[in-house]
């Protein structure tokens, strides 16, 4: 990096944690937000954002104008938009693993002329869209089907992390009685979720996927012997065949598996599997929502990737939500947040978020390879609003350390029951406005006072009945979740997740870090069969447990 850009970068830095170190010209805490609210009536519609069709709301965090400002210095000392532009050319953004990062090419139109390393991607997305099509065209209509002649009313995605959590996260939310086909996910080498999956299941009328981008992924490949035995106990081996397909960037070892290459649905080496929804890997929607339904959840992250693309940063709502992030994460030194979708639908969206949040943007060493030298990637947990204020939320409104939130509401439900959705809604407002707004020791002392409660309990009680307040929280508002809209969604996050990765200079795209678990689970596994530790190979505790493990197994 140019001297001149490092000391930019350097001093806009400085002047974020200079920002966070000061108390504000209101009397305020830096990470106060009750004074800005009480000093500035207007500052909802300030410091919301409305972009196509979508609302967020950050007026309940302790973003100010001058912190905003700094914010935005960072991101233009970061070269924030230069990055942008270097992901949509296609160049290898992705530099460790020497890759483009062009999920965007995989929902972009047909003329939108998406090339890497002369390659031209956007004509290899259309062509694979077709063939995807075609094939969900075939299975519905019943020119394709199991080897006994039956229909497929199933079908089964066997992959785990990306090639799981986004599909299985958007049949969730999506999937309706009516649709063409039902949709399951087996992910977890643990057998008890194939167990759990396969009392539902007819196998002469169950499609099943593998995906893969790899194809050598141990729970996958483990999970898919384990069906292929399943269906060749019903079908045969020689029907087996026709009740597989695979999703991959590797053919040979698709060809090795023995599926026929009009069965695979190839993706490219620039699709990273926490982005892979909008791939072949999306092919189990396709089929259970039905191609129109899959169609609009393309359609849905392409108006927002034209909206990241295009809009002014200050305006941008994937950007706001990532300037946000390094408000809380390096100004005010939140190292988690909460992600709470108020709709049972997005039950999965938290957990397609930790994946695509915490793989991209848990790292420590910029893409030179040298310490980041600040807080990366908060913590990202969360469950469906109402259900989390039951179980987690009292840590976020009385424990020691804040917690910012994400609180999804989607205006309209697709149910009747106005009652229930009045008070689904009511509750999200309303967690929002508490963490915010808390409660202080004069009103805890006079709502005691007219509970009739004694002095000596409200001395007693009322620490414990204080809310500290100023918690932050972005409230996100849909006018209504349908494919479209879920596309927009999930599409926001991945461009905030770039825009991170680019504040912070690390590199998004890679995963080195799940690695090293999976060398020492593969040089365990042996010595578990054996039932005897090797002598010296690991650690006292290992060893001791694995002991232990032989011994309560009865081999010991
Ligand atoms: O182990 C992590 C990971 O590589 C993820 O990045 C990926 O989404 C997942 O495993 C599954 O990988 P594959 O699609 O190659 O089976």
């Amino acid at each position: 990096m140019a001297d001149g850009l490092a000391a930019a970068l350097t001093a806009a830095w400085a002047r974020i944690a200079e920002l966070a170190g000061r108390p504000r010209t209101d009397g305020g805490a830096p990470g106060a937000i009750r004074p800005l609210f009480a000093a500035d009536p207007g500052r909802f519609g300030r410091f919301s954002c409305a972009a196509e069709g979508l609302l967020l709301d950050l007026s309940k965090t302790s973003l100010t104008e001058e912190v905003l400002a700094a914010l935005l210095d960072l991101a233009g000392a970061a070269g924030l938009e230069a990055q942008r532009a270097a992901m949509a050319a296609g160049t290898p953004v992705n530099a460790t693993e020497r890759r483009a990062v062009l999920h965007m090419a995989l929902r972009a139109g047909r003329d939108a002329g998406f090339r890497t390393a002369g390659e031209d991607a956007s004509a290899e997305v259309q062509a694979m869209l077709g063939r995807m099509r075609e094939f969900c065209a075939a299975v519905h209509q019943g020119r394709l089907c199991g080897a006994t002649g039956e229909a497929f009313t199933d079908v089964l995605n066997i992959g785990i992390g990306g090639s799981d959590l986004g599909p299985a996260m958007a049949a969730r939310a999506l999937w309706t009685p009516g649709a063409p086909m039902r949709a399951h996910y087996l992910a977890n080498v643990d057998a008890h979720a194939w167990e759990a999956l396969r009392p539902g299941l007819d196998p002469r009328r169950t499609l099943v996927l593998i995906a893969s981008k790899t194809f050598t992924t141990q729970e996958t490949m483990t999970n898919a012997a384990l069906v292929r035995g399943w269906l060749e106990a019903s079908v045969g081996e020689a029907g087996v065949a026709a009740h597989f397909a695979a999703l991959s960037t590797n053919l040979a070892a698709t060809a090795a598996f023995g599926i026929p290459a009009e069965r695979v649905f190839p993706f490219r080496d620039w699709v990273g599997g926490r982005f892979s929804l909008w791939s072949a890997i999306g092919l189990s929607l396709a089929l259970a929502l039905g191609w129109e339904a899959f169609d609009r959840l393309l359609a849905g992250a392409r108006a927002m990737d034209a909206h990241f693309l295009a809009a002014p940063l200050p305006r941008n709502l994937p950007v706001l939500l990532a300037l946000a992030e390094i408000w809380h994460v390096n100004g005010l030194g939140l190292p988690a947040r909460a992600v709470l979708p108020y709709d049972e639908r997005l039950a999965r969206f938290p957990a397609h978020l930790q994946q695509l949040e915490m793989e991209s943007l848990g790292k420590r060493v910029t893409l030179a390879g040298a310490p980041v030298g600040r807080a990366t990637g908060p913590v990202v947990f969360g469950e469906p609003g109402t259900n989390a204020q039951h179980s987690f939320m009292q840590l976020l409104h009385q424990g020691s350390t804040p917690v910012p939130a994400d609180i999804i509401l989607i205006a309209r439900p697709d149910h009747p029951h106005a009652d229930s959705h009045r008070k689904l809604l009511a509750n999200g407002l309303a967690q929002a406005e508490a963490l915010m707004r808390g409660k202080d020791a004069a009103e805890v002392r006079a709502e005691m006072q007219a509970a009739g409660t004694d002095p000596a309990e409200i001395s007693r009680l009322l620490p414990h009945r204080l809310f500290p307040g100023d918690r932050p929280t972005a409230t996100l508002l849909l006018p209504h979740l349908d494919a479209f809209t879920l596309g927009q969604l999930v599409a926001l996050y991945e461009h905030k997740v770039f825009c991170l990765g680019a504040l912070w200079g690390v590199n998004a795209f890679d995963q080195w870090g799940v690695e090293l678990g999976k060398q020492l689970a593969g040089a365990i596994l042996p010595e578990l069969e054996a039932g005897v530790p090797r002598p010296g190979a690991h650690d006292g505790s290992t060893e001791g447990l694995m002991r232990e493990i032989a011994r309560l197994q009865g081999g010991g």
